[in-house]
């Protein structure tokens, strides 16, 4: 595939990579950008050879944010009859696999939003986090108030969105919004998201996806639903070939042989 603002690759088998690619602009998310992000996610989402997807930037920005001068002339009129930013919804919405981003340097305002979107975080300890939309005149826009907050309570996401500070990569591993802060640069990241994700390809994919949907309703269902709704998904996957290609690869000792069916 030929994109102009993100790069795609498959280092190792069952891996699918999107390297945002717009150097100049701190990997700055335009909507060209975007549509090619979600195109990329898409066709990674479809490929059966593909069980698990990495979002990553460069080693100083993961992304700087929306594009200030993109949306610096718009009007009320044209960002609500065009439903700007709607786009972004798709990684959250509709991407079944699992997406991890690796995060190293900025990750301001939209960028911040779009690492939030995916499933597990993975950053270096020097990246910088943040939502400063309040010094430019605006809010979060792509999720951030919501998922920021879930991710590190009222009180905290609260102050960071009324003052617009950063906070780094280390916090974000305290704070449990990354699930690990890997020592090194980039390409220590890499690895380290590039090994979770062949963990996660080398699963079945049907069960794959049913654990991403399962946490994922975590989010936004009661205890009680969530639960119930779990149990249905659990008793549902009994229906699969990998239910039975698991359990009996266990009572024989042997690696199981996914159908991913
Ligand atoms: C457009 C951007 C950009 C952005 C950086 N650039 N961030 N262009 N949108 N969000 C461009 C700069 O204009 C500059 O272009 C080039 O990238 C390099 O940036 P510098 O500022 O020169 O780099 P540096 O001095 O290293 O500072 C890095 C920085 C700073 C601290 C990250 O660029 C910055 O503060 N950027 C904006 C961060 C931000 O406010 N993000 C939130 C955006 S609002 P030129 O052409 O001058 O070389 C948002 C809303 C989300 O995301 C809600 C809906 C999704």
């Amino acid at each position: 595939n030929t994109y102009e603002h993100i790069l795609t690759s498959s280092p190792k088998p069952g891996v699918g990579l999107i390297t945002l690619n717009r150097p100049k602009a701190l990997n700055a998310l335009c909507s060209p950008l975007f549509t090619e992000l979600n195109d990329a996610l898409s066709k990674y989402d479809e490929d059966k050879s593909i069980g698990a997807i990495i979002i990553t930037g460069s080693e100083k920005a993961f992304a700087a944010g929306a594009d200030i001068k993109e949306m610096a002339p718009l009007t009320f009129s044209s960002a609500y009859s065009n439903n700007f930013i709607a786009p972004w919804s798709h990684l959250a919405n509709s991407i079944r696999k699992p997406v991890i981003a690796a995060v190293s340097g900025y990750a301001l305002g939209g960028g911040c939003e779009l690492a939030l979107m995916c499933d597990i975080i993975y950053c270096t300890s020097n990246a910088t986090f943040g939502q400063p939309e309040i010094k430019l005149g605006v809010i979060p826009g792509a999720g951030g108030s919501q998922r920021l907050t879930r991710a590190v309570g009222k009180s905290k996401a609260m102050e960071l969105i009324l003052t617009g500070k950063n906070f780094s990569g280390k916090q974000a591993g305290e704070w449990g919004v990354a699930a690990e802060v890997v020592d090194g640069g980039h390409a220590e990241l890499l690895d380290v998201a590039v090994k979770t994700a062949e963990t996660i390809a080398g699963h079945s994919r049907v069960a794959t996806v049913a654990a991403k949907e399962v946490v994922n309703k975590s989010q936004e269902l009661s205890l009680r639903e969530g639960v119930e709704y779990e149990r249905r998904l659990f008793h549902g996957l009994f229906g699969s070939q990998d239910q039975k290609i698991g359990m009996t690869a266990f009572a024989e000792k042997k690696k199981p042989e996914w159908s991913h069916e």
